[in-house]
């Protein structure tokens, strides 16, 4: 028997999963991780604490499952995108990694647009805060001593990949999201590189997600008791590409929407499909000859947790959302419920506004803790319309969509977002889901042990939500509200 480890490199934590070659979970391990939001805007993480936790994920593996890692034959990377993680010459981490939702650099992404002739064809997106280029600019910017002193800049995974194996090497799907990628050439692009005042001596080699980028270095190999040069490291994938794999959508029309963190609509595409007007993603898929089209919110099953932890549900969001299926019988309720903006840390599609913020409106004296809770999980159905629209305008020409993630566990949730969006939704049945397992599909793939419909396979439809027509009416004029009040926010605050 062989094993292939998957990593996820989470923002909440760091996930591990080692599989055998039938895909059966042999052990898995999460290690939470923490963030830190020092001022408005800023979202950091240590990187030194991702590896810590992979190595305590690699330790629990390792005590559950003493045979089954030995047999380990390849490791898959998937991580947060966008990530940027300064290093030195000596690839000694210079400053804490600036992340995905992090929004100070709104300026630097204005700047950067306007410094590059043609920059959203070039770039085929938008130069967005969240995205790694402005980053480097306003570290440039702020922090003069560390630009000078960075050698390489690498995604949040692509460092994990460094204290595996030593070798600085980044893959296809992640590399879009730094705005230094020609997405269509599947290269870097020189002038986008000069554009952050850097060159290509600063990224990492290329390779695609499902090809070998490296070796577990021979030190690591005996502290893990494992051969030293036995166990390749695929290129890996952004994570949502990687959910991507580890589901099956691996050809053009297929999609998930993921509720995690982020909320996330990704549909793979035989052609770069592109609209950064509207904030659209445009990258790569992990696999050779096919790319996606992605609308990415950044607050979506965290804007739940976020509201239960302030009103001390915290423990029991399963209890609350049953609270506010109760609620919803009743469409009279549902009409006169308040209103939600999820921009708690602001958003990228369709808006770009790293300073967009939440809201709760039209509230009145009968309003209660569920009311609330209804108008939260309504508003971020209302994004993900948003983001839905963006996808098909674009021409993703969805012909199915996987529901995944943290706010897939409830089916209430699931059933508004088929209302709301208006496209069906089909939850997977039993199967392991997220970057995890597409990361070690692509270790799969790297190790070369059987082909790409053989392991990219798709799961079986638990339950598909088709959407409710009738509910067309109750929806449709306060998707129009939820859409003015933004305007009118945006309005108020920009002039
Ligand atoms: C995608 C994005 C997020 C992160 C979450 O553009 O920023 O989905 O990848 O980990």
């Amino acid at each position: 028997m062989s094993t292939f480890l998957g990593f996820d490199i989470g923002t909440s934590s760091i996930k591990a999963l080692l599989v055998d070659e039938k895909q059966n979970i042999v052990a898995e391990a999460n290690i939470p991780v923490s963030i830190s939001r020092p001022y408005p805007l800023w979202s950091e993480q240590d990187p030194e604490e991702w590896w810590q936790a992979c190595l305590a994920a690699v330790a629990s593996l390792r005590q559950t499952s003493p045979s089954g890692f030995q047999q380990l034959k390849a490791i898959g990377l998937s991580g947060q995108q966008h990530g940027a993680v300064f290093l030195d010459g000596e690839g000694r981490v210079l400053r804490p990694a600036i992340l995905w939702n992090d929004g100070r650099s709104g300026l630097e992404g204005r700047e950067l647009g306007a410094s590059v002739p043609n920059f959203l064809a070039r770039a085929s997106n938008l130069p967005m805060a969240g995205f790694t280029a402005p980053k480097v600019l306003w570290v440039r910017k702020h922090e003069p001593e560390v630009f000078k002193a960075t050698r390489k800049v690498l995604l949040p995974k692509d460092y994990i990949r460094f204290r595996l194996s030593g070798a600085y090497v980044a893959e296809m799907s992640d590399a879009g999201g730094t705005l230094w990628h020609d997405v269509a050439g599947r290269k870097w692009d020189d002038i986008l590189l000069a554009a952050s005042g850097i060159d290509r001596s600063y990224v990492a080699d290329l390779v695609e997600g499902s090809d070998p980028s490296a070796m577990v270095s021979d030190t690591l190999s005996r502290e893990w008791g494992l051969t030293p040069g036995s166990v390749t490291i695929a290129g890996g994938a952004g994570d949502n590409a990687a959910a991507a794999v580890g589901i099956g959508a691996v050809s053009a029309g297929q999609g998930i929407l993921s509720m995690g963190t982020s909320g996330v609509i990704f549909g793979v595409t035989d052609r770069v499909i592109a609209k950064p007007e509207r904030g659209l993603h445009s990258m790569c898929h992990a696999l050779p000859g096919r790319w996606h089209g992605m609308s990415v919110m950044l607050s979506a099953a965290s804007a739940l947790s976020w509201y239960a932890e302030i009103i001390g549900a915290s423990g029991d969001i399963g209890g609350l959302i049953r609270d506010v299926e109760a609620f919803a019988k009743d469409t009279t309720r549902q009409r006169n419920a308040p209103i939600f903006l999820p921009y708690l840390t602001g958003e990228r599609t369709p808006h770009n506004d790293p300073e967009a913020s939440s809201m709760f409106a039209g509230l009145r004296a009968e309003h209660d803790r569920v009311s609330m809770a209804y108008a939260v999980m309504e508003g971020v159905s209302f994004c993900m319309a948003d983001g839905f629209d963006v996808m098909q305008e674009a021409g993703a020409d969805l012909k199915s969509c996987f529901l995944v993630g943290g706010g897939a566990r409830s089916e209430f949730w699931g059933q508004m977002l088929a209302d709301i969006i208006r496209f069906p939704l089909d939850l997977p049945a039993g199967a392991e889901t997220g970057g995890a397992i597409g990361a070690a599909r692509l270790g799969m793939l790297a190790a070369k042990i059987g082909t790409e419909a053989e392991i990219c396979t798709r799961p079986a439809v638990k339950r598909r939500f088709e959407p409710n027509a009738a509910l067309e009416s109750l929806y449709a004029p306060r998707l129009k509200r939820f859409r003015a009040l933004y305007a009118a926010e945006r309005q108020t605050r920009l002039g």
